[in-house]
């Protein structure tokens, strides 16, 4: 079924979905903050928390889904934010386009979608090449925080980035079921009140390794990204 796709008017929204060069975070925020990414903030229960919580970030929320962003859009207007802009933009896409390297004090991935058939899990966003081009984003230092309900999905993460170059776990163990502060997303609260478990990963970008070190994957083999079929979704 073709979804609507519903304009979205509010100040704190950035209408490009196809940025070609990196955004000028500073004049569109208006000060010289570091920078915080939500990849697939749904409809932003998460970043306006965190958002709150840490008004020494900017925050960026992103989401191809027009709903979720006019509704994360709404609740930064409503609360009056000052902190959080949103765009419709595919991740991948923003990362090799529309981010400087090392310009991300921290990423948050929550709950992401499963694709939890065993032929289509190599949809799934966060794979070892992802986590080798975040790298490339994150400040010396910067978070990376993952969290799923899935537990074959994180021990994948967890299996991709062990060991990889550029980053430190910064837990005792691959994953943990509480993170103490960390905001809980809708699907996450979803899951916990179904009584499943959310597989919280926190690593930093390895302050040690100096970008030049790192590997860069390049756009993703295969990347593909199909607005028309994003919208029919
Ligand atoms: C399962 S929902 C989780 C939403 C929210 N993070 C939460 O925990 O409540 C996953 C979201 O990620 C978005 N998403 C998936 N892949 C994406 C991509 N490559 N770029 C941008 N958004 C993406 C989807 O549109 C969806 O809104």
């Amino acid at each position: 079924m073709t979804q609507r796709t519903i304009p979205i008017t509010s100040p704190n929204f950035i209408p490009d979905r196809t940025p070609d060069k990196p955004l000028d975070w500073s004049a569109i925020f208006g000060n010289t903050r570091p920078l915080a990414l939500e990849i697939g903030c749904g409809t932003g229960h998460f970043v306006i928390e965190q958002a709150r919580k840490q008004p020494n970030l900017n925050f960026l929320a992103i989401d191809f889904y027009n709903k979720g962003c006019l509704k994360t859009c709404a609740k930064i207007d409503a609360a009056g934010l000052q902190n959080v802009r949103v765009m419709r933009v595919e991740a991948r896409w923003l990362l090799d386009k529309g981010l400087q390297p090392e310009s991300l004090a921290a990423v948050y991935i929550n709950c992401p979608d499963p694709w939890p058939k065993k032929r289509h899990r190599s949809r799934r966003l966060v794979n070892q090449e992802f986590l080798l081009k975040l790298a490339q984003h994150l400040m010396p230092g910067g978070d990376f925080f993952f969290s799923t309900d899935v537990g074959n999905y994180a021990e994948d993460v967890a299996e991709h980035i062990h060991g990889l170059t550029g980053y430190r776990n910064i837990l005792q163990e691959s994953w943990v079921h509480t993170l103490p502060d960390y905001p809980i997303s809708k699907y996450m609260q979803r899951f916990l009140d179904k009584g499943q478990n959310i597989y919280f990963i926190h690593h930093q970008r390895d302050a040690a390794v100096l970008r030049r070190d790192l590997p860069d994957p390049g756009l993703q083999q295969g990347y593909r990204f199909d607005w028309q079929k994003a919208e029919n979704d």
